[in-house]
């Protein structure tokens, strides 16, 4: 309902928020002054204000949803079934072990960052603008629509693609443990530590996984290239949602400071909170390299490497958060080959049907992982 105050100007209570505070709604329009005086907390900055409007204020996250976009990889066309005799034979072992344990977690991973935890949910609500929620469904989409299917694709051809396999983390007290802290993360109510949470679940603990895949087909390794292929979109797509998570705790963080609803004293208690979960990512993700390499023989990647890999990931995250590194050692060895094969365009040879080369307006510069692009926001 639209009143009008005494000064002549038109108000609508309770919805618009261009400016943010609500408060300041109430001052030119008095005759509602006691329904402006609920208890309801005005929101802490313009990114948590819900808008009617649908003109950008962050054009950098529509940006970032049209380049998701064209990116977009079909979990199907991959040709995972191709790798069938690698996954029942080539590997060793040791290696199936690996990628058993990996992929007993990975699903259930992406159900929750793309589902109502996060991205398909929970982020859209604590930034109620249309661009934030545009670019939130486009990486859900990615989420549910490519990453968990093509995950799934893999677990058929193993012939694991079963409730019980699903199931199976439960059983287990380190992978239910994980699970437990992404859903204790998923549960705050405040914007900061969900995407700090968020931008260290994509960068750090599925880059870790990644990482471990994608030894398969490094250093004159050759087993399971179609797998390895969706392992390439796949790093992608995570390092793009990495770094939007991260932009949204830097844009909302700094328009707190300038509200003054971020003090000194809780930016302490923030910075704290953060290096917390740094701190339980890494902890857990020792622990479930104790798993992955529980059987000895591995050929293609070591548990040392794996978990420098992790230190390096933790410290991009802690960087794009502007907080300072935790480890700050030089890059072990999975970081120096990890983006360069990425961004390397293969000619079409015997790998040709595992490129993502098919996709729908498909440009090379678009696909190309920029190496920079890891270790900046
Ligand atoms: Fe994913
Ligand atoms: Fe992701």
């Amino acid at each position: 309902m639209i009143h009008k105050s005494p000064s002549g100007l038109l108000c609508e209570p309770f919805k618009q928020a261009e400016p943010f505070n609500l408060w300041d709604v109430r001052l030119f329009c008095p005759q509602k002054k006691k329904a402006h005086m609920q208890p309801t907390p005005p929101p802490l900055s313009q990114i948590e204000t819900p808008t009617d409007s649908y003109v950008a204020r962050y054009p950098w996250a529509i940006e970032m949803a049209n380049q998701q976009q064209a990116i977009f990889w079909p979990a199907e066309e991959l040709g995972v079934e191709e790798d069938e005799q690698d996954f029942r034979i080539g590997l060793n072992e040791a290696e199936r072990h690996g990628v058993l344990t990996a992929q007993s977690i990975l699903t259930q991973y992406e159900l929750m960052i793309g589902g109502e935890e996060l991205w398909g949910g929970k982020i859209a609500k604590l930034f109620p603008r249309p661009e934030i929620q545009r670019m939130a469904a486009c990486f859900a989409n990615v989420e549910l629509g490519s990453h968990a299917p093509f995950y799934d694709l893999a677990n058929k051809v193993m012939g694991n693609s079963t409730d019980e396999f699903y199931s199976s983390w439960k059983k287990d007290p380190v992978l239910s443990e994980r699970i437990a802290f992404i859903n204790e993360c998923t549960q705050s109510t405040d914007a900061l530590e969900v995407t700090a949470a968020l931008a260290f679940l994509e960068g750090a603990v599925l880059f870790t996984a990644l990482g471990f895949f994608k030894g398969f087909n490094a250093r004159g390794f050759n087993l399971i290239p179609h797998f390895v292929a969706g392992i390439d979109g796949s790093a992608k797509d995570e390092n793009f949602h990495s770094i939007a998570s991260a932009r949204l705790f830097r844009e909302c963080k700094e328009e707190r400071i300038k509200a003054g609803n971020h003090s000194p004293e809780q930016d302490i208690k923030l910075a704290d909170k953060i290096i917390s979960i740094a701190a339980t990512v890494v902890e857990h993700e020792r622990r479930i390299a104790d798993l992955l390499f529980a059987v000895p023989g591995n050929r293609v990647v070591s548990k040392h490497e794996l978990l420098h890999f992790l230190e390096d990931r933790v410290d991009v995250v802690l960087n794009r958060l502007n907080m300072p590194a935790m480890f700050g050692h030089e890059k072990g060895e999975i970081s120096t080959w990890f983006y360069q094969q990425l961004s390397t365009v293969k000619v079409p040879d015997f790998f040709a049907s595992t490129q993502l080369q098919y996709t729908r307006n498909w440009a090379k510069h678009r696909l190309a992982f920029k190496k920079e692009m890891a270790d900046v926001r």
